[in-house]
């Protein structure tokens, strides 16, 4: 049985609470997570997966693994496997890609990835990004499976905790 928890909503006004919401998610990653991301082109996919490498302790440049649909990433803890899912088709096309890796072993964080990627593990976090006209985001975060249930309730006031201090005085 799959648990679907209720829709959390992150408000990402610029490009950098984009990468500190991406860095919290990273921190709390783990071996055998998934991480399945949707929203339009230049929704902000990859920036978000950027930080992610930056919360998993990866240093190497996160692009769009547009040319060879998977890249893995090796940090201080688990490896992160980015995927993508945007010109394959189904399932079982992403089955048949070998990704050369354990992915029990790696986090894997894969772009285009709704209705593709679930069955990579048990469990998975869905993030969707939504462009505004202003160029601000909003993820929206959903999760499939218990890991992510407690844990996407506690994101948004871990980002809004490192973001910048209110205008009003401390009081
Ligand atoms: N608040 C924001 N969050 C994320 N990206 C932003 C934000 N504001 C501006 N941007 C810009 O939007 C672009 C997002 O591009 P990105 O490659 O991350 O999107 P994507 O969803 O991965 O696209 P694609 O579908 O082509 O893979 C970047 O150029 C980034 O600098
Ligand atoms: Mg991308």
């Amino acid at each position: 049985v799959v648990v679907e928890s209720q829709a959390v909503r992150v408000e990402l006004p610029r490009l950098s609470d984009t990468l500190a919401f991406g860095e919290e998610i990273g921190a709390r990653l783990i071996a055998g997570d998934l991480v399945i991301l949707s929203g339009d082109l230049g929704a902000g996919k990859t920036a978000l997966t950027k930080g992610i490498a930056v919360g998993m302790g990866i240093t190497d440049l996160i692009t769009s693994p547009t040319f060879v649909i998977a890249r893995v990433h090796y940090g201080d803890r688990a490896p992160l496997v980015h995927v993508d899912g945007y010109r394959i088709g189904d399932a079982l096309e992403l089955d048949d890609l070998d990704l050369d890796t354990d992915l029990t072993r790696a986090a894997v964080v894969v772009e285009w990835g709704d209705g593709i990627a679930e069955q990579l593990a048990s469990e998975s976090l869905h993030i969707k990004l939504i462009r505004h006209l202003d160029d601000s985001r909003t993820a929206v975060l959903a999760a499939a499976g218990i890991r992510w249930t407690a844990a996407i309730a506690q994101l948004p006031s871990a980002v809004s905790a490192t973001g910048p201090a209110p205008a009003e005085g401390a009081g």
